[in-house]
C-alpha cells in the first residue's frame, strides 16, 4: 500500500493526538486520582454521621456570617434530609436571605442520588463515599425546587426539596 506525503503526515498527527490524550488522562485520572471537582472529600459511606458536617445536629442551614450560609444535606432514598424543625421534624426546606452565599454540602447514605437546584448552576451528583459540595450566591428571590437527576429507583421521581430566597 502506497501512503501520500500528507496522508503520513495526518496519520502521525492523528496517532500522535491519541497518546498525549490517552497520557494526559491517564495521568490526571489514575497518577493523581482527579475527581469532579466538587468530590474533593471522601466520606464513610456506611457512616456519614462519622462526618463533622452530616451528624443529625448540623444538617440544615447553619449562618456563618451575615451573607455566608452552609447548608449540609443527607441524600437517602428517596429524600433530601435538612435536619429537624423546633417540633422535631425532618424537613426539607430552607430560606436564604437574598444575596446570600451559600455553599452546599451533599451526602448520601445509599445509592448514587443528584442534587440539582433548578435555575441556578448548583447541580452535583452524589456518590456513597464523596462529599459533594458547591458554592453559589443566591441573589434571585423565590422558590427554587431541588430535584435528584440520577435515577435511585421507584421513588426517584418523588424525591426533592425546596430553597426558598427571600427578600
Ligand atoms: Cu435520588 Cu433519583
Amino acid at each position: 500500500m502506497h501512503l501520500h506525503k500528507y496522508e503520513k503526515i495526518w496519520l502521525i498527527f492523528g496517532i500522535g493526538s491519541l497518546i498525549v490524550f490517552l497520557v494526559v488522562l491517564g495521568y490526571g485520572a489514575f497518577w493523581q486520582g482527579t475527581h469532579p471537582q466538587s468530590h474533593g472529600v471522601t466520606i464513610d459511606p456506611n457512616n456519614i454521621e462519622s462526618n463533622e458536617a452530616f451528624k443529625p445536629e448540623n444538617l440544615g442551614l447553619t449562618k456563618v456570617s451575615d451573607d455566608k450560609y452552609i447548608v449540609n444535606i443527607a441524600a437517602s432514598a428517596f429524600f433530601y434530609d435538612f435536619g429537624k424543625d423546633e417540633e422535631g421534624k425532618t424537613v426539607n426546606h430552607i430560606r436564604i436571605p437574598k444575596g446570600s452565599t451559600v455553599l452546599f454540602q451533599v451526602a448520601t447514605k445509599d445509592v448514587v442520588h443528584g442534587f440539582h437546584v433548578a435555575g441556578t448552576n448548583v447541580n452535583m451528583m452524589v456518590e456513597p463515599g464523596y462529599v459533594s459540595s458547591l458554592e453559589t450566591v443566591m441573589d434571585k428571590p423565590g422558590t427554587y425546587t431541588v430535584v435528584c437527576n440520577e435515577y435511585c429507583g421507584l421513588g426517584h421521581h418523588l424525591m426533592y426539596a425546596t430553597v426558598e430566597v427571600y427578600e
